[in-house]
């Protein structure tokens, strides 16, 4: 388990915070974060590459609390954003545009108009239509756009199929056989301004060869782009570096400085790397509650209240979590599905899992849920998302609250005329 999730006296704590504490103030279902622990993750990713020039933008689709988002760039990192939705939490978060990527391969014209009121550190453009699309939009505002071009590597990262982005199968990025067409293309549009290139092979990766493998390609390219004349100033890798969920051993930042440093010193360009997953996974935590149980002729269920509308992985990606009883008083196991309160059978947390001896009213811990958690939770079953809680020390704070029943029809109006003859 990670640091600042530990036991004492058999009860688990948050930072200087007794979980059960915390949730006897927020109730369940509810997300915890950990500063200390996002901001360990920022630093040791970013020490790992101190000797070379470099920014780290947090991807911010892994978790965009603007609270989370604030402390970050505090602490030094730019941030790559997914999306109008994502640019405006930055904002509201205030964070230095100068220091934001502004990435998606299906931007709306809408959304580049947006961002171009800002000076951002670069549009990561996706496909020549994009790049025709980026200079029209600049030009009528009569800016000059500063664009990265995303290529696709075609690099197997040995990852979920859903999360691999680097093969020449997936949508991501322009082909790379096609790198120096769009490249000159971006040079002859007028109010665009290159200023990198850019990859990312995907997420959950434990391994360095990959991002060895894709960072070769990418460099000779890149050498080659910048001998035909191309101002490549930025080489961004992505993200994508996995953390341990279970028992697996991933590759640490420093492990991927050691691999691709000496690759990347020969490009003389400032490398850009936009770890999500690495800074925020495993700072994070959903406590549930367990509801009822109940046994079928072969199982024993703990049905929580939490469900699959809070945390999708794993009926998304067959995910797996580790679940802790929060209180460790109980010694006994038994094997159970572990499951939520929604009206799928896909709605489960783990199946068949050793867990403590559980009865109703007792809480669990599904663990390293910071990222990709709450930012992919809805309102299916029309229930109201959980609060986020971050701890800072023995102090904690509701940094998002739970959605009220209001909320969830706040767009919603019976329309009389619409209604009125059935
Ligand atoms: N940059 C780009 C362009 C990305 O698309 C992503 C993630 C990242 C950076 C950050 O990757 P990370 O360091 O977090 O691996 N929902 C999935 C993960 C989807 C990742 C999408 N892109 C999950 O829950 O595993």
């Amino acid at each position: 388990m990670l640091a600042h999730f530990r036991f004492r006296n058999k009860e688990m704590f948050c930072e200087d915070a007794k979980v059960a504490d915390i949730v006897k103030e927020s109730g369940t279902p509810a997300y915890i974060y950990s500063k200390r622990t996002f901001l360990e993750a920022f630093h040791e990713f970013d020490s790992a590459f101190s000797g070379i020039d470099h920014l780290v933008c947090y991807s911010m689709k892994a978790n965009s609390n603007i609270n989370l988002l604030h402390m970050l760039a505090k602490a030094g990192s730019g941030i790559d954003c997914n999306s109008g939705g994502e640019f405006f939490r930055a904002m509201k978060a205030r964070v230095d545009p100068k220091k934001l990527i502004f990435t998606g391969v299906g931007k709306t014209e809408e959304e580049i108009r947006y961002v171009l009121q800002h000076d951002v550190l670069m549009f990561k453009a996706e496909s020549r239509s994009e790049l025709r699309t980026i200079n029209a939009i600049a030009g009528e505002m009569g800016k000059i756009a500063p664009v990265g071009i995303r290529i696709n590597p075609d690099v197997d990262p040995h990852t979920h199929p859903y999360i691999a982005t680097g093969l020449s199968e997936n949508k991501f990025g322009i082909d790379s056989s096609l790198a120096f067409d769009a490249f000159a293309l971006a040079a002859s549009l007028p109010n665009l301004r290159i200023v990198g290139i850019d990859m990312h092979i995907g997420s959950q990766i434990t391994d360095v060869d990959p991002f060895v493998e894709a960072c070769t390609k990418m460099a000779m390219l890149t050498l080659e782009l910048k001998k035909a004349g191309h101002n490549i100033k930025h080489f961004d890798i992505g993200g994508g570096l996995a953390i341990p969920y279970k028992v697996e051993k991933p590759a640490s930042p420093s492990d991927l400085a050691k691999a691709i440093i000496p690759i990347l010193n020969v490009i003389d360009c400032k490398i850009l790397f936009e770890p999500g997953r690495y800074i925020v996974g495993n700072a994070g935590i959903l406590v549930t509650k367990v509801l009822y149980t109940k046994k079928h002729k072969k199982k024993n269920f703990l049905i929580v209240d939490a469900g699959m509308n809070d945390l999708i992985r794993p009926s998304l990606y067959d995910a797996y979590h580790k679940i802790r009883c929060v209180s460790l008083k109980k010694e006994d196991t038994m094997i159970a599905d572990i499951v939520g309160p929604v009206c799928e059978s896909g709605d489960f947390f783990a199946r068949d899992r050793e867990i403590c001896k559980c009865s109703q009213g007792d809480l669990l811990s599904i663990m390293s849920a910071g990222a990709y958690g709450f930012v992919m939770s809805s309102n299916y079953n029309q229930r109201r998302r959980p609060p986020e809680i971050i701890v800072d020390g023995d102090r904690f704070y509701v940094a998002r609250e739970r959605e009220t029943y209001e909320d969830l029809i706040s767009k919603e109006q019976l329309i009389d005329e619409l209604i009125e003859k059935v």
